[in-house]
């Protein structure tokens, strides 16, 4: 049997007469760059998000700069996040000029730890990206509390969360503005690359609007901006699937259910933690071998058996040769957490497409490893879960 990573092809034949529809439809309008199924696809997804805005730009990369700059942040600032995200989230910092401050993760969540950013923060800070890993949210409140102290703006980064929630808290309620990334594989992904930024700041949705489209706000009226539009094709696309997206995150939660039933009683590993009153949506399904010297050969066993298993993400972005390729870099204090997270992550398949019968393989798999390698197991968290726990890491 083979369990593949993504179901990107069965999703579209599941929807496919809808996407069809809407592609045609921007095929006949003759409109293609910020025309109306851009406009449509904007206003579907701040609704859904319950912001005042959405703007689509062309990847998830490119909103979190945009976010940056349309805060007017950049050369001599810096913006505090962690290290253990794709490497995007630290890229985007770059491109924008500014200073990437890297603190730690909490050992539980794998998301930003409050409780380590207040040591980061400097005259210089302007920022703080906490990153909504795996598809669960980052401790916003606490963050939020942190942010209105220092008078700190906060950008989330949402590529891999649309249609979760936090405890009390949704995302792009308590911050500046969060991006998202629409690229393949996301949850609510297009056949390429595509993001946007949702907010509720009017400054902010006009100066991203501009910046998106060579600082344009009118025909031949241009001030500095860029090229980075989400173009009409995507957007359509984008608009058929925002529809069954709940639904999709309501699968890809099941299919999660069901991997930590069934991983109950193994103990080379840890899985995954859904703090209590969070909406978690899988994005990915991450488990972390006790010792990382055991995440290779499960990693290769998997393959080898079928099933097509991944790190997410393997070298932590301060670990990366060649770093910090002369931009503004700092890191503050030790990063263990984030290093362990590097060190022991397995990603399983994890996708809403996903049968009964390919989780109960991959399950069956991992168990055979597991008791195969139960000399090696314990029953206490491993390096990647046991840190020192703060007020935030349940
Ligand atoms: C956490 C995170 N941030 C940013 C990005 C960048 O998004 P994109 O690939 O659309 O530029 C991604 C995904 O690719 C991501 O997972």
């Amino acid at each position: 049997m083979k369990v593949a990573f993504y179901g990107h092809v069965k999703q579209y034949k599941k929807i496919q007469k809808k996407i069809d529809a809407n592609l045609r439809e921007v095929l006949l309008s003759g409109q293609y760059v910020q025309g109306p199924m851009l406009k449509r696809f904007e206003a579907e997804l701040a609704a859904y998000a319950g912001t005042r805005h959405a703007i689509g730009v062309g990847n998830g990369t490119d909103a979190i700069w945009l976010a940056l700059m349309a805060l007017g942040i950049g050369p001599g600032d810096e913006v505090i996040t962690h290290p253990n995200t794709f490497f995007a989230t630290a890229e985007a910092i770059w491109i924008a000029g500014a200073t990437a401050v890297f603190v730690d993760c909490c050992p539980k969540t794998k998301c930003i730890c409050p409780a380590k950013i207040e040591a980061a923060i400097t005259p210089k800070t302007k920022a703080i990206i906490p990153v909504h890993l795996y598809g669960q949210c980052a401790d916003m409140i606490a963050i939020k509390k942190i942010a209105d102290k220092h008078r700190l703006h906060i950008i989330e980064d949402n590529a891999q969360a649309i249609g979760a929630r936090g405890k009390g808290f949704a995302i792009g309620e308590l911050s500046d503005a969060a991006t998202i990334s629409f690229i393949i594989q996301k949850n609510l992904g297009t056949f390429g690359d595509g993001g946007a930024i949702i907010t509720n700041n009017p400054d902010l949705d006009a100066a991203v609007r501009r910046l998106r489209n060579h600082g344009s706000t009118a025909r031949n009226v241009h001030s500095y901006g860029f090229n980075s539009r989400l173009d009409d094709l995507h957007a359509g696309v984008l608009s058929a699937k925002l529809k069954p997206i709940d639904a999709w995150n309501d699968l890809r939660r099941k299919w999660a259910q069901r991997y930590t039933a069934g991983f109950e009683d193994c103990r080379t590993f840890d899985l995954p933690l859904e703090l209590p009153g969070y909406r978690h949506v899988f994005h990915l399904y991450v488990i972390e071998t006790k010792k990382p010297e055991l995440r290779d050969p499960l990693v290769d066993y998997l393959l080898k058996s079928g099933i097509d298993a991944k790190t997410h993400y393997s070298i932590a972005i301060h670990q990366q040769k060649g770093y910090p390729w002369g931009k503004g870099a700092r890191l503050v204090g030790p990063v263990p957490n984030a290093e362990a997270n590097a060190g022991c992550c397995i990603s399983l398949p994890m996708f809403p497409e996903l049968t009964a019968r390919e989780v109960d393989y991959v399950i069956a798999k991992v168990k055979a490893w597991d008791q195969a390698h139960a000399s090696e197991g314990r029953d206490e968290p491993g390096v990647a879960q046991c840190g020192k726990a703060c007020k935030y890491c349940r």
